[in-house]
């Protein structure tokens, strides 16, 4: 279970989500060559497939997705408990390319992330707006009603992803991540994540705004070397 920090203290927290990338032989390769700075708390999500392979390194393994039930007849579904027993810590819910590509609604990402923390895991939830909704000056409303499903808990974070921003090079601006990360924390007291093209050359901008609480990192996370200075920015940055 995850602890926060105490009052005061920043939390880094910086998240590799590697979506669908990597085999079992390519998570050893990686997780053989990775190791996590001190002063900086790092987390891999790999593919169902690879989970047992990145356990037992110095850094927590979430799953990409987990059901809210503890099993059924729900074809292409994990389970908490499923995560649990093989010593998964956590897992990310609500990812924008779920949401997008697979027909996750804001219900679905709220029952995910309910039984899991109630399972005893970690939850990483994401949020975020799509360019259009941007444009339209919408940002806080789509917020504002992916966030209704969540309840504050000790295991959450919440991923701010402006879906505009991932894997397209484009990043938010430092002050437009700070504004909706000050603005998720006005509605849900949690540590957030900033997501969406966050690279070693941009990292300490963002990780230096009041309220980025760390990064969910996708293409970045795949290459050990961009990764570890990611890492290193974020433990490098003052208390
Ligand atoms: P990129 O870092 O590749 O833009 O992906 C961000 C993301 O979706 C992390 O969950």
């Amino acid at each position: 279970m995850v602890e926060l920090l105490p009052e005061g203290e920043k939390v880094v927290l910086i998240a590799g989500n590697w979506k669908m990338f990597k085999t079992v032989s390519e998570t050893a390769e990686f997780c053989r060559a990775f190791e996590p700075p001190a002063g900086v708390e790092v987390v891999l999500a790999p593919p169902f497939t690879s989970l047992a392979a990145a356990l037992g390194h110095e850094l927590d393994v979430l799953a990409q997705n987990v059901h809210w039930d503890d099993e059924g007849p729900f074809t292409g579904e994990v389970s908490a408990r499923m995560l649990r027993e093989l010593g998964v810590a956590g897992a990310i819910v609500g990812h924008s390319e779920r949401r997008r590509l697979f027909g996750e609604t804001d219900h679905t990402v709220g029952r995910r992330a309910a039984h899991a923390l109630a399972s005893g895991l970690r939850v990483i939830a994401c949020v975020g707006e799509l360019e259009a909704e941007r444009e339209r000056g919408e940002t806080d409303e789509v917020l504002r009603r992916q966030l209704s499903v969540l309840e504050p808990h000790d295991g959450l974070v919440v991923a701010y992803e402006p879906v505009w921003a991932i894997g397209t090079g484009k990043t938010a601006t430092p002050q437009m991540a700070q504004d909706a990360h000050a603005f998720i924390k006005s509605l849900l007291d949690v540590p957030v994540l900033y997501g969406g093209s966050v690279k070693p050359d941009n990292a300490t901008e963002l990780l230096s705004q009041q309220d980025v609480d760390g990064a969910l990192v996708g293409g970045a996370s795949l290459a050990v070397d961009q990764f570890s200075a990611i890492c290193e920015t974020a433990a490098q940055l003052p208390s």
